[in-house]
This record gives structure tokens, C-alpha cells and sequence, in this order.
């Protein structure tokens, strides 16, 4: 297990460039196997849910070529397996993102029920239905499911919530289905509709409009395409909860501030201070942070990734500030650990401070009530999911002593040398064998 020692507390002070995304380049490259045709990628991260992805495409046919500076080149000239290998679907969510490539190019499709993190049961019921209505023949056993298509038809299909990769999964099968689509109450993150961008130049045609609803009519081929991969809009916002808790002043080079609006009202309304320069956003403490009631939800809302950063940052903030998570059912299970670091943070079953939710009587911790400020002290903690470790980082960070983080593995999947360049910005971290 991967470990990493940090002695706080030290302000990040610098600049940072953020990496492409995460949930953004997975589908990408994804979307690239639906042709035969060369497709070329700028700016691809080097993590290892990206290393995961690479070797799945590879798996099922794709050849991978890195070029300089983040290049990525995909071509897929056949797909001659339908399986995706259980060893890797284990390992983060994308494996259920093969289904439109498998189906329009081989017929067939074997996909093991998806890993990735810790934050709730996680189904895929919306994409089997999805590929359901749109003619193929959906079984699931022992975890695994099989799906068959002589070719998938347009459909009209009402997603019961609007999932990002239930969307993305939808609009990657609907560009090469006979006739038309439609994805009601579809998820319209930044990412999605960026896939979409990349799918149209691809050759797809794809509109969408304001109640939420994309319409995509089926064409007979797709070609190869080039694409710059967007910035992480999570490990921006990450970084400027970072720099913004720990009393520093970051510039984070590549932040875009059309994709991180309600998270920089967020900061605005808690006195976080930021400047929008035109090649990325500055992110300083300016005062004394005041408390807030927020709730995460879809997109244009506060999104649930920004969620543990950010409940961190209100344990600095003075006051009762309340979070309301309505995406996923677990997603304080970071709690614990921060509780051990001196921060008071009590979580309810209950919708707090908002609209009631899904969740309102499912049993599920799904509010948090934060008490601020407080001093964090050092502790020896593990990382359950990917942002709630980097929000361990940052608390360490703050925290006065010594703190020692375990499965640093799940970190190294969504930010690139995380280690490294939290210490080029003045971090005490390193790490050590367990
Ligand atoms: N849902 C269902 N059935 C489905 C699909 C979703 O019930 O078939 C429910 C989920 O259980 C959840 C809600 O719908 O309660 C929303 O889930 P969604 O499908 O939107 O999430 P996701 O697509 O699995 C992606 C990102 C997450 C991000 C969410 C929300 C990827 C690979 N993952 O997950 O990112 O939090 O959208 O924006 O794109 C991360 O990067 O750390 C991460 C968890």
C-alpha cells in the first residue's frame, strides 16, 4: 500500500497547471473506438484511471501511441473480442462505456460489473435500459452482463435521473443507431457535452436543448477526429479549497471559469478569495471565512466532487455551515477520518438546509452539519475514495503535526503526481513504505 507522511501546517504557495480531466478523457477515448479511422488527443493526464482506460481499449482491439507533450493516439482498426477483462472492469467505472463500441462494431458485448469508488451502490440499471429501448437484448448473470445487437434503433429514452455516464453511454450508441434519439432529463456536465463536441466532429449529429433533452439522429459511419481534453474542473476546484484552507495563494494555470461557476459563488459567499486571469484562476485567503448552506446536485449546481474539499475548507470557516450531498447516498464516508483530526462534523439522514432529496427517507447519512474553525491536529488515516483522499492531503496539510495517509494508490488514479507538486508549493510530503 502506497503511503505518504505530511507535516503541517504550510500555506501552498505558487502556481500549478491542471491537467486534462479525468472523466472526461475515459470517454473520449472510448468514443474514438466507435471508427476505424486515427483520432488524436492533446492534453491527456498521466494518471492511472487513464492507464486503466488505455489498457481496456487495448484489450478489445484499440493501438495506443503516445506522442510529446500529452499526445495520444487511438486507432481501433478492428474489435475482434467482446469481452472486457474482469481484471480491469474492476477497476474503475469505464468498462460499462464499451457497451456502444462493442455492439455497433462487434455484435456483441461481455462487461463485469464496474468497480470504481466507495460513495454508493453505483448501479447501471439506466444504461441496460437505455441499450434496452434501443433494441439490444440485455442479460445480466453473476455480475457480468451480456448484451447482443443486429443493430441498435433510435429510441426515446427518459432517464429516471440525469446520470452523467448513463448520458455519455447513450449518446456514444445513439450516433451510429438507426434513426433518432432522444435522452430526456440527460446530464449536461461540462464533460458531456465536450463528448458531445468530439462525437459531432467525429461525424455524429447531435442537438441538444434547454429542458435537458439531447436528440441525436443516427449516422452510418463515424471517422477519426482531434481533440484537445478539457481541464479538470474537480482538481482545480480541489487545489483552490487547498490553497484557499491553508492560507496560501495559488494560481491555478488552465482553471476555466465557465466550468466552475456555482463553485466560485460557493467561495464568494464564504469570503474564499479568487481572480479570474485569462489563463486560469488565482485562488488566496482573504480574511476570515464565514459559514454556508450548500447542496450538491447536477450540473449547472454544486457538483458532488467539489463536495469533501470543500466541507474541509468549512471546517476553517467561522460558524454552523451545513451540506446537503443529493447525488450520492454515501458520500461523507471521509467523515470519520477528519473527525479524527480534530474537525466537528456531524452527519444526519435527513435533507438539511435544502430541498427534501431522494435520499430523505432511505436511511443515508447524506447531510452534514460543520462547526468552524477548528485546528486540525496530524493522524494516521485511509483514503476511501479518490476526492476524499485528496481532501486528507489538504487536511494534513493545515493540520499542525505529523499525518501519515494510506492507499495512496486511489490518488494516484485521478491527479498526476500529486505528491511532487503539492511539495513544489511549499508541502512537507513524501513518501514512505508502510
Ligand atoms: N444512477 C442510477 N442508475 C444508473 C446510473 C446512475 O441509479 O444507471 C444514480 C447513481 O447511483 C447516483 C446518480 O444516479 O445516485 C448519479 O450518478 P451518475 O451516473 O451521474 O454518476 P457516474 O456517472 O457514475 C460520474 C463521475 C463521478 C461524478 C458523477 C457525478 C465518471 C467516471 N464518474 O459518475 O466522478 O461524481 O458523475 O458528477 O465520470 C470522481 O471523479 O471521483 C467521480 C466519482
Amino acid at each position: 500500500m502506497e503511503t505518504l507522511a505530511i507535516e503541517g501546517p504550510t500555506p501552498l504557495r505558487g502556481e500549478i497547471e491542471v491537467a486534462g480531466a479525468k472523466n472526461s478523457v475515459s470517454k473520449l477515448l472510448t468514443a474514438s473506438m466507435l471508427t476505424a479511422e486515427p483520432c488524436r488527443f492533446f492534453n491527456v493526464p498521466a494518471i492511472g484511471d487513464m492507464e486503466i482506460t488505455k489498457r481496456i481499449c487495448q484489450a478489445l482491439g484499440a493501438h495506443c501511441t503516445e506522442g510529446v507533450a500529452k499526445q495520444l493516439d487511438v486507432q481501433t482498426p478492428r474489435i475482434s473480442v467482446a469481452a472486457v477483462p474482469e481484471s480491469l472492469a474492476v477497476k474503475n467505472r469505464l468498462s460499462v462505456m464499451m457497451l456502444a463500441p462493442l455492439l455497433h462494431r462487434h455484435g456483441r458485448a461481455v462487461v463485469p460489473a464496474a468497480g470504481g469508488d466507495r460513495i454508493g451502490p453505483r448501479p447501471v440499471d439506466f444504461h441496460l435500459e437505455g441499450y434496452r429501448r434501443m433494441g439490444a437484448r440485455v442479460e445480466t448473470l453473476d455480475d457480468v452482463y451480456y448484451l447482443e445487437s443486429d443493430g441498435l434503433k433510435g429510441a426515446d429514452i427518459a432517464l429516471p435521473y440525469p446520470s452523467v455516464t448513463a448520458t455519455e453511454n447513450l449518446l456514444m450508441a445513439a450516433t451510429l443507431a438507426r434513426g433518432r434519439t432522444f435522452i430526456r432529463n440527460a446530464a449536461i456536465e461540462p464533460e458531456v457535452v465536450d463528448l458531445a463536441l468530439f462525437l459531432q466532429k467525429m461525424g455524429a449529429i447531435i442537438d441538444y436543448q434547454a429542458d435537458r433533452t439531447f436528440i441525436v439522429e443516427g449516422v452510418s459511419t463515424l471517422g477519426g477526429a482531434t481533440h484537445d481534453v478539457m481541464p479538470d474542473r474537480l482538481v482545480a476546484a480541489s487545489l483552490g479549497a487547498a490553497a484557499i484552507a491553508s492560507h496560501g495563494d495559488l494560481f491555478v494555470r488552465g482553471a476555466r471559469q465557465s466550468d466552475m461557476l456555482t463553485f466560485l459563488n460557493a467561495l464568494r459567499r464564504i469570503g474564499g478569495g479568487f481572480e479570474v486571469q485569462s489563463d486560469g484562476i488565482r485562488f488566496y485567503r482573504d480574511g476570515a471565512l464565514r459559514s454556508i448552506a450548500v447542496e450538491t446536485t447536477v450540473h449547472p449546481g454544486f457538483m458532488t466532487d467539489w463536495q469533501p474539499p470543500f466541507a474541509l475548507l468549512l471546517t476553517q470557516a467561522d460558524g454552523m455551515s451545513v451540506v446537503h450531498e443529493t447525488v450520492f447516498e454515501d458520500r461523507f464516508v471521509y467523515v470519520h477520518e477528519l473527525q479524527k483530526m480534530g474537525a466537528d462534523i456531524e452527519i444526519y439522514d435527513t435533507c438539511l438546509g435544502g430541498q427534501t432529496c431522494r435520499f430523505a427517507a432511505s436511511g443515508h447519512r447524506h447531510s452534514a452539519v460543520i462547526r468552524g474553525p477548528v485546528t486540525l491536529k496530524g493522524a494516521e488515516i485511509d483514503i476511501p475514495d479518490l476526492r476524499a483522499g485528496f481532501t486528507y492531503l489538504i487536511a494534513a496539510i493545515l493540520a499542525s503535526g505529523r499525518s501519515v495517509i494510506r492507499g495512496v494508490e486511489e490518488l494516484d488514479r485521478g491527479y498526476e503526481q500529486i505528491d511532487e507538486s503539492l511539495r513544489a508549493l511549499g508541502a512537507q510530503i513524501e513518501r514512505i513504505d508502510a
